[in-house]
């Protein structure tokens, strides 16, 4: 498939690039915020998983100007970006809370978003997990980070046991919405949960999230054991963007003249994983 086809395949990659987003999935955010207005009074906001950037770049243009700290992490190097502290770590690993706490000099982040997704392997039930293990990661991070009232929005893949999840980020948040954005596929089990107003239940340690097996602090044993006994949670489901806005799953035409031109990258990929090969053949040392 040619660029230019992909261009007009898929709209929102092609107005990303014209709008100088680095990825598509700026939309998402865009889309996300237009319905639960995200950013207001933020000042500490962190972007989990953040390479190449496109959601941070939304967040450095909505926030005025040096009025909030943006710490944008990945396990890739992130391009620099104006306004944005940029943190290359692992977000399942537990000295990354410690970086991104001294980045804020101890003070509570407003809002911790997360579009997490791991390389996937093909092999269907390993992909869900591995999934599963990054949004628990970013929410642990998240409980850690947060002030109360604070906000937590992620990606997640809407499978079989999502009413789980939504039981149990009940048991952390005032209110969880799961929304899909206009600009996601709407072929694609991708959805996002907006999770508004952090208020855990007394006695709840962020370390609970973590523990293997996890015994939960005993003023929660009665509410998690007395909300497995009621009905699973349902989230209210929400679509988010306009109408009139690109439908994701649509084809469009691109204007005259202009549709042929293929739009190069805002930002080229920092490390790909092809790198290494483009180099040895470079070399003549690819065998
Ligand atoms: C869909 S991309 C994020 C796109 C980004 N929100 C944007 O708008 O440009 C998913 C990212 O998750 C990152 N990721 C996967 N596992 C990670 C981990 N354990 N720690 C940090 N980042 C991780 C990948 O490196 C990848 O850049």
């Amino acid at each position: 498939m040619g660029k230019c086809s992909k261009d007009k395949r898929d709209l929102y990659y092609r107005k990303a690039k014209e709008q100088g987003w680095r990825a598509r999935s700026a939309f998402k955010l865009l889309q996300l915020d237009s319905e639960f207005h995200l950013f207001e009074g933020v000042s500490r906001v962190v972007d989990l998983c953040a390479a190449p950037g496109s959601w941070s770049q939304v967040l450095s243009r909505s926030l005025p100007e040096g009025s909030a700290t943006i710490v944008s992490v990945d396990l890739q190097p992130i391009a620099p970006l104006p306004g944005v502290i940029t943190l290359q770590a692992d977000i399942t690993h537990p000295a990354t809370l410690t970086s991104i706490l001294k980045l804020f000099g101890g003070e509570p982040a407003d809002i911790v978003c997360s579009d997490g997704a791991p390389d996937v392997t093909g092999l269907h039930d390993l992909d869900e997990y591995i999934q599963g293990q990054l949004l628990l990661s970013a929410l642990t991070l998240a409980t850690n980070l947060l002030r109360p009232g604070g906000k937590f929005v992620a990606k997640i893949f809407r499978g079989r046991d999502v009413d789980l999840l939504y039981s149990q980020l009940s048991l952390l948040f005032d209110k969880v919405t799961c929304a899909k954005p206009r600009s996601s596929r709407a072929s694609s089990l991708e959805s996002f949960i907006v999770c508004e107003g952090y208020r855990p239940r007394r006695g709840w340690l962020p370390e609970s999230l973590t523990l293997a097996k996890t015994k939960l602090p005993l003023d929660l044993e009665s509410t998690a054991a007395g909300s497995m006994d009621r009905e699973r949670a349902i989230a209210p489901f929400i679509a988010c963007g306009d109408l009139s806005d690109f439908d994701a799953d649509a084809t469009y035409q691109i204007e005259k003249g202009v549709g042929s031109i293929s739009l190069e990258p805002v930002q080229k990929p920092t490390a790909p994983p092809y790198k290494t090969a483009l180099e040895k053949k470079r070399n003549g040392t690819l065998r």
